[in-house]
This record gives structure tokens, sequence and C-alpha cells, in this order.
């Protein structure tokens, strides 16, 4: 072990979290170094970002200002910001941040141990904000968790170019990771103890990795009828998925396997044609509902969560109500939704926003409501019903052990026994809207 001890501090997504286990996982790996949770003992602080929404650079800067103290003590201490906004700002970052060493993007962290040698030996900051063409996937290390749920990252990028958002800008363009690797990760995963797998990506469903050797593609549903046969691995989620890649062939493996939750989180973003054809999310309404209905008409039971934009230029209170009848007709389960905001250099940007910001949060506040509500019915439902959930901890906050129902409802309840890792059948007796507790009944065989 060397001295080293780094703090990462992680703003955004999934995949950003995921990104900053990878990151942990390389330094700990080639560096020798110790994760450490208080960035007060750490001489390498890296924070990942994240830019979709909010003021991304005001608050990256407030808090280097905060890491610059550290820095005017211990001179030695490595200052690295990652993620989109380092890919957004780039050099500009050190116009106000001098004190930053390391700049690096979501395609380069794997580089991150050469960095930073490379800034100790010439004592001169570093700048890699490039999209290479070997992935970092190459680099990553074997995971080594003692979780029971596992992300996994598929896919990389996107290529859809919606109007509003930076993320083709900051992340590039879409990488598939080759399947082997993914069947090779998620095997090892599942000799650790991991029984349930999270496929990650901006849009896992556009996942095509070419084999060119063999003149084979593998797609999305490939993908995970392969990973459904991995006995160990008991059910498989993904997120996030985009409408039009949503094929027939995908909609089939839903009726072919049953390790593929009854959960599906598939954005819409908006309820009024005129809104998605100015995000350019290139599917109408229409379209959307055809491909919900198919998928019910193979799972009739499952659940669907979305994401929303609201205020979206242009957006009247016509579309408006459009996006709420849309949840009440689709019976949408809870989903997450946004003010839309505006990011530098999109093609939204530039649109006319004639919405002040009081009615946008209006809209805001009925959108949520009403999701809450949609929430609850689901929630009240469960209640009085036999649940089957993978155990998978036991809370700091009450006590009680944990887990997830196939619709992504935590659940917690005492039993006598340590079932951590199991699948269990728990009857529900109280609902929280977003959580509910429960009592064992039995151990559920799979
Ligand atoms: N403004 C508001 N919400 C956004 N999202 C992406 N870009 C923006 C933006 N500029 C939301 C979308 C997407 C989710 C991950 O973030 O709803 O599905
Ligand atoms: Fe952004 Fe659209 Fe790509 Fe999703 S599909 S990451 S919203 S550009």
């Amino acid at each position: 072990m060397s001295n080293d001890k780094l703090y990462i501090k992680t703003w955004g997504c999934q995949m950003n979290e995921y990104d900053s286990s990878k990151i942990a996982d390389i330094m700990k790996n080639k560096l020798n170094c110790k994760i450490t949770k208080s960035s007060k003992n750490a001489n390498i602080l890296i924070l990942n970002t994240c830019s979709i929404r909010e003021k991304a650079q005001e608050k990256l800067f407030h808090q280097l200002g905060r890491w610059k103290y550290f820095k005017k003590k211990n001179p030695e201490i490595i200052i690295g910001v990652g993620g989109c906004v380092a890919t957004q700002e780039g050099k500009k970052i050190l116009n106000r941040a001098y004190y930053v060493d390391i700049i690096f993007g979501p395609q380069t962290f794997h580089r991150l141990p050469q960095m930073i040698y490379k800034v100790r030996k010439f004592k001169k900051y570093l700048i890699d904000i490039s999209f290479p063409k070997i992935e970092k996937f190459q680099f990553f290390p074997m995971t080594k968790t003692d979780k029971v749920s596992a992300f996994i990252s598929i896919i990389e990028g996107c290529n859809k170019y919606c109007t509003y958002c930076i993320v083709p800008h900051t992340r590039g363009k879409e990488i598939s990771r080759p399947y082997k690797d993914i069947l090779i990760e998620v095997k090892n995963l599942s000799t650790q103890g991991v029984r349930e797998i999270h496929l990650l990506g901006q849009n896992v469903n556009s996942y095509n990795y070419v084999d060119n050797k063999r003149k084979k593609h593998y797609t999305f549903a490939k993908l995970l009828t392969l990973i459904s046969k991995i006995e160990n691995i008991k059910r498989i989620r993904f997120t996030t998925s985009h409408p039009i890649n949503f094929s027939d062939e995908l909609i089939n493996v839903y009726n072919k396997i049953p390790k593929l939750v009854n959960f599906l989180h598939l954005p819409v973003q908006s309820g009024s044609d005129k809104i998605l054809s100015l995000m350019k999310r290139r599917y109408n309404i229409s379209d959307y509902v055809s491909i919900i209905n198919r998928i019910k008409n193979v799972r009739p039971n499952i659940q669907i969560s979305s994401d929303f934009i609201v205020g979206f230029p242009g957006e009247t209170k016509k579309d408006f109500e459009n996006t709420i009848s849309l949840i009440l007709d689709l019976d949408l389960d809870m989903s997450f939704s946004f003010i839309y905001s505006s990011r530098p250099g999109t093609p939204a940007s530039k649109m006319k926003d004639n919405t002040n910001i009081l009615e946008k949060k209006k809209r805001l506040y009925l959108l949520q409501d009403c999701i809450k509500q949609q929430t609850k019915k689901f929630s009240l439902k469960m209640v009085n019903t036999i649940q089957i959930i993978l155990v998978e901890g036991i809370s700091n906050q009450n006590n009680k052990y944990f887990g997830k129902t196939e619709n992504n409802r935590m659940v917690f309840f005492t039993c006598k026994k340590n079932y951590i890792g199991q699948f269990i059948y728990v009857k529900i007796i109280d609902s929280y809207i977003y959580s509910l507790y429960g009592k064992f009944m039995s151990i559920y065989k799979n």
C-alpha cells in the first residue's frame, strides 16, 4: 500500500457513480492507494462532475474554492476535475482555479494513474478530455464487491442529439462494450455473490456490438439473452433506454426471459407531439403508446416509469396538460421530472422561450404531484400482497433488513435470520409512498 489517499466526490447520475467506482478500482490497482471518505485525509482529490442540468460551473468553482485551502496548506495535494463539466470547460477551468492539476473527461479517466505520475514528475498541470478510440473499458480491473446487486456499464456516449441535451457533446459517440467482456464481468460478479445485475448506459437498447472476426452483431436483446443464461444471476434491470430503439426483438425478450424485471424506465420527456418534435426525440405520442401497449401485451402487469422535462421552449399550457394526461392514460409509476435547463451550445438554447420561471415551477409542482399520486396508488395496492425481495442488507436508520421488489420499491422488514443475498417472500403490511414495510414469510427458491 502506498501513502496515497484518494477522495472522490461525485455529482450526477448512476453512470457517474459507476465511473467513480471504476476510478477507485483503477487507482487502487495501479497506484496502490487507499480510498478515504473524508476529503481532509486525502492527498488526491477528484471531483467527478455532471453538467446535465443546474448551474454546473458555479457549483464546480464553489467546490474547488474549498479545496484550494487544502492545497495552500499542503502543495503536494493533487486536485483532479473529471466528468462532463471538465469536457465542456476544458482549460477554461484553470482561469478561475489555477491550482487544479488534472482535467480529464468521462472517456479518459483510465489514464489518471499516468497523469498523476506525470504531474508529480513535471510539476505541470495536465488536460486530457479527448474521446480516444481505444475504449476505457479495456482498462477496467475486475470488480470486487460485497454487494448482491451490481451495476455494469455496457454502452457509452450517445448519438441521438436531443436538442436540449449536453450528453452527446460531453460523453461523445456511442461505443458498445464487447459482449464477451460484459459476460466475463457478470460471471465474475455472480461468483462473488451478486444476484441482480443492473445494466447501464445512456441508451442501453441501442447496444450493438459487431464481432468483425465472426461477422456477427450483438443487439441489446441478444446481450440480455446471453446474460440471462448465467445461472446465479436471477434478476436483470437496465437504464436508460430510448423509445426509438425499442425493437420487436427486445419486446420479445420480455416474453422469453422472466429474469428481466416487471419494471421499465422509458423516458418520454413530454406528452405533446409539437414539443417532442422540437426536442428531436424522433417519435410521437402514438409511437410511444404503441410501444407500451406492445410490451403490456407480453407483460400485462409491467410498471412503467419515465423522465419528463417541463417548460421546454414553446411549451404551452395545453402541451403541459397533454403531458399530465399521458401520465394518467398510461398509468405511469414513479418518474423523474425536471425544469428545462438551457445547456450551452445546444440547439434548444437558441430557441425562443416565452414561459417565465414562476409558471415553469408551477408546472413542475403540478406534474410532480400527479406522479406522486400515481406512485402512492401503486404502493398502496401492494399492501397485503406477497412480494419477492432480494435481501440487500441491514439499514443503519431503522435496523431492519431491506431489499427491493421487482417494481423497484424498497421494502424494510424484520426477520430472524440473515438472508442477505437470498430471495424471500415478504408480506407487505404498510406503505409510505416510496418505501414499504413488510414481514418475512418464507424463502423463495429460484
Ligand atoms: N434540462 C432539463 N432536463 C434535462 N434532461 C436532460 N437534459 C436536460 C436539460 N437540458 C433530463 C431528461 C433525461 C434525464 C436524464 O435528464 O429528462 O431523460
Ligand atoms: Fe441526451 Fe437524448 Fe442522448 Fe438521452 S437520448 S443522453 S436525452 S441526447
